[in-house]
């Protein structure tokens, strides 16, 4: 998979060098590669942002940068069958959710533009739905200072769904919101400590209990932390 990221602070993307996704990356399972928008400027103080029509505070993304850089990108993986998937993080976008990232682990090429300031040209996503999928994405209810966060848990998200990244596919399986509740809890060594116990039904060595067990205990804590996800 091919991921371009185009941003005015790329350095924020330097932890995708760590970890799984860093040895991804390295493995060439994951082609991640980070832009600077400003690249895509012609005058000397590299403008990126004007003030906006209609007044109001803040300061708006021009269009032109944008337009160089997804012209630039949408076309240059040229081996890639598809048309990029284009993500804009943004509050105002559909909530990103497990689901949504098994959606965008299936594609070749995603492109993701990060905004900042009061966000970005609005003719801009309309240009780009020529290009490609445009999908405006939010993390949550939240607001952030720009994209580039949002991008960030993203691209983990979705890195991880990719086949080879995750060492153990069976962990991808048995976590939270793969199944529509959460995971159930986790205990290690020792058996005992501070005078708690660890379940006895984990140390049976019974399986269908120890599975029956977890089940119930997943129910219960989505029921209590996220009835929102049981839907009833
Ligand atoms: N940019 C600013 N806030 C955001 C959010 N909640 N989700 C995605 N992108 C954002």
């Amino acid at each position: 998979m091919r991921i371009d990221v185009v941003s005015i602070f790329p350095s924020y993307f330097d932890g995708l060098a760590l970890s799984l996704l860093g040895k991804a990356r390295e493995s060439g399972i994951l082609d991640l590669r980070v832009h600077d928008l400003r690249d895509w400027t012609s005058d000397r103080h590299r403008t990126v942002d004007d003030t906006p029509y209609g007044g109001g505070a803040g300061m708006v993304m021009k269009p032109e940068p944008w337009a160089l850089a997804l012209d630039e990108l949408a076309s240059s993986a040229s081996g890639a069958a598809e048309r990029p998937t284009i993500i804009f993080p943004s509050p105002a976008g559909e909530v990103f959710r497990q689901a949504t990232a098994r959606d965008f682990a299936q594609r070749e090429h995603l492109i993701i533009g990060c905004g900042r300031y009061e966000g970005i040209d609005e003719r801009v996503f309309e240009y780009a739905a020529t290009l490609g999928e445009v999908r405006l994405v939010s993390l949550g209810d939240y607001v952030l200072n720009g994209g580039e966060v949002a991008a960030m848990a993203m691209i983990e998200a979705v890195g991880r769904l990719i086949p080879g990244v995750v060492g153990n596919p069976e962990s991808l399986v048995e976590e939270s919101h793969e199944d529509g509740l959460l995971e159930y809890p986790s205990y290690t060594k020792p058996s005992s400590w501070r005078e708690r116990a660890v379940p006895d039904v984990l140390l049976s060595g019974n399986h269908g209990a120890i599975a029956a067990w977890r089940r119930d205990q997943q129910i219960e804590r989505t029921r209590v932390r996220r009835p929102d996800l049981l839907g009833d």
